[in-house]
């Protein structure tokens, strides 16, 4: 089994580092399906374009996705339209359908070689008493004009009690459409990889600072970094929630062929690929759980049951942003910074909200027309929708994740080879890693955004961060933001 997301078991074309200070119309910064998408419709304007991504251009959380491009997110359209409206609930469909059609048409114009193919989607209830939600959502989603039915039976190998389906929806290999995509835009636009943006001011010209110190001048920037590093407007560190997943990519005892997700709040999900089925599923917000072993395990237990499991060929986890009324932040991240754009919060359904966001990021770059600015507005706020869950799952919970109350700290000398844990080392809390050849790699524990203290991921090898989700490998390295910046090293005597 390799511990690496079945998509990254491919070369990508290598795109160079920043050098020097630049000046351009446009800089996106971040390098997944929103930035290169966003990108990729830019290189047909005149705009001098820069995309910068902190490490390469796929591999963040797009490259770990489990890759079904759909308009069905789960059970979403009822709850959509009885707490925004019929007319909100429409737009995100459409937006969301038209997402796939437009992927379909780059692939075929742009002859792009990604597996894709046009396939059912469905989200399965297994009890009979949890029927009530997928019928309705069913009824709501075709009143909305979307290809929804409502079915009693599955090609699924194990029973269901009835599902919401939708037809038409699609899936490719995620890491060859978005190269290739990149490999296209790079004909027109400048792009370079392992270049991260540390610091942003905002003015008429944006200045960003990169982590070598080059800066780059811009008349418009997109933060497409999945979640922003920037947020001195739009308050989004308090209205992101991160969640982490796990996939498997295995090979089954029986074959499925449509993408199934379950109905209830714990999903699952099963999509094929090849021969293969990539599956996903238990969820837990980052940094809360050290055992993320048992994570995998768990995963594997529930497939094993329901589809059988001959072997496990790749497994690993990443993560995505939720908003508390379920709808992506896409546009101007404030009204008074008209040039700072931001697309995140895809609520675990990037494929489609994201070449959205790209599409729609690019017209207002552009000053087009684009009949989705308002529904993905990221100024809109309604304390109804917004505000109790906010305050009571993100924000109240951050305060008490920064104070360190989480976790606590382990005895030095439990810490085996291979395993890692906050220490109390001269009258200090550390980070500690012991990797396998016994060396401690020391790192301060206070998250380099906002100072919570991060935690140990086993399976991962890496410190998390429960407040916003930002991870650092065992040397503190940033993996994933907002954090920007590596924790800080410290020495630990190896002979403890
Ligand atoms: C387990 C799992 C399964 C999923 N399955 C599906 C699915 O089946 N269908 C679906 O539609 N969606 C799915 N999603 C959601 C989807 O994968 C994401 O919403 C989407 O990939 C996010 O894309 P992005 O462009 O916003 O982020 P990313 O792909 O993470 O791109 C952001 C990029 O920004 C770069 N970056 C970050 N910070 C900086 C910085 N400071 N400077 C420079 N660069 C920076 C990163 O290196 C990265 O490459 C799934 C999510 C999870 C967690
Ligand atoms: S991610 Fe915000 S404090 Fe760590």
């Amino acid at each position: 089994m390799k511990k690496i997301p079945l998509w990254l078991d491919m070369e990508t074309s290598a795109f160079p580092k920043l050098e020097g200070d630049d000046e351009c119309d446009v800089l996106i910064i971040g390098g997944g399906i929103a930035g290169v998408t966003v990108g990729y419709f830019l290189s047909q304007s005149h705009k001098k374009v820069i995309l910068v991504d902190g490490a390469r251009i796929g591999r963040g959380v797009t490259g770990h996705t489990t890759a079904k491009i759909t308009s069905l997110h789960h059970l979403l359209y009822r709850d959509l339209s009885e707490k925004l409206g019929e007319d909100t609930a429409r737009s995100y469909g459409r937006a969301n359908q038209e997402a796939i059609d437009l992927i379909e048409e780059i692939v075929r114009k742009e002859n792009i070689d990604c597996h894709f193919a046009r396939n059912r989607m469905s989200v399965y209830a297994e009890a009979e008493g949890d029927t009530d939600h997928p019928r309705e959502e069913a009824e709501v989603a075709a009143k909305l004009g979307l290809p929804a039915s409502y079915l009693e039976q599955s090609e699924l190998p194990f029973g269901i009690a009835g599902a919401v389906s939708f037809d038409h929806q699609a899936q490719f290999h995620p890491l060859k459409y978005l190269s290739a995509l990149a490999e296209i835009a790079a004909r027109s636009i400048e792009i370079f990889e392992n270049s991260r943006a540390v610091a942003l001011d905002e003015g008429d010209l944006v200045r960003v600072e990169f982590e070598n110190d080059s800066v780059v001048r811009a008349k418009a920037v997109v933060l497409a970094t999945h979640y922003p590093f920037y947020d001195k407007k739009g308050g989004l560190f308090a209205r992101l929630i991160p969640d982490r997943d796990y996939a498997l990519a295995i090979k089954p005892e029986t074959r499925v062929d449509g993408m199934y997700i379950s109905s209830a709040a714990a999903t699952y999900s099963i999509r094929p690929y090849q021969d293969l089925l990539v599956v996903g599923g238990v969820t837990h917000r980052p940094g809360t759980v050290s055992d993320t072993e048992g994570c995998y395990r768990k995963l594997e237990e529930y497939m094993h049951e329901r589809v059988g499991i001959a072997e496990i060929r790749y497994r690993w986890s990443t993560q995505d942003n939720f908003t508390a009324d379920r709808m992506p932040y896409i546009g101007p991240i404030s009204q008074d910074t008209p040039n700072i754009y931001v697309a995140t919060g895809f609520n675990g359904w990037g494929m489609s909200n994201g070449t959205m966001a790209g599409k729609l990021i690019a017209d207002l770059v552009e000053g087009k027309e684009n009949s989705y600015e308002k529904t993905f507005d990221p100024s809109r706020f309604s304390l109804r929708v917004e505000g109790g869950r906010l305050l009571s799952h993100s924000w109240e919970t951050a305060k008490e994740f920064a104070s360190g109350k989480f976790g606590g700290t382990v005895d030095l000398k439990e810490i085996r080879e291979g395993e890692g844990g906050v220490v109390e080392y001269g009258g200090d809390k550390i980070s500690v890693y012991r990797d396998e050849n016994g060396k401690l790699h020391g790192v301060k524990p206070q998250c380099t955004h906002m100072g919570c203290i991060v935690s140990w991921n086993n399976a991962e090898k890496s410190w998390d961060c429960p407040c916003h989700g930002s991870r650092f490998d065992y040397t503190g390295k940033v993996i994933q933001g907002p954090a920007a910046k590596n924790l800080e090293r410290t020495k630990v005597d190896d002979s403890l």
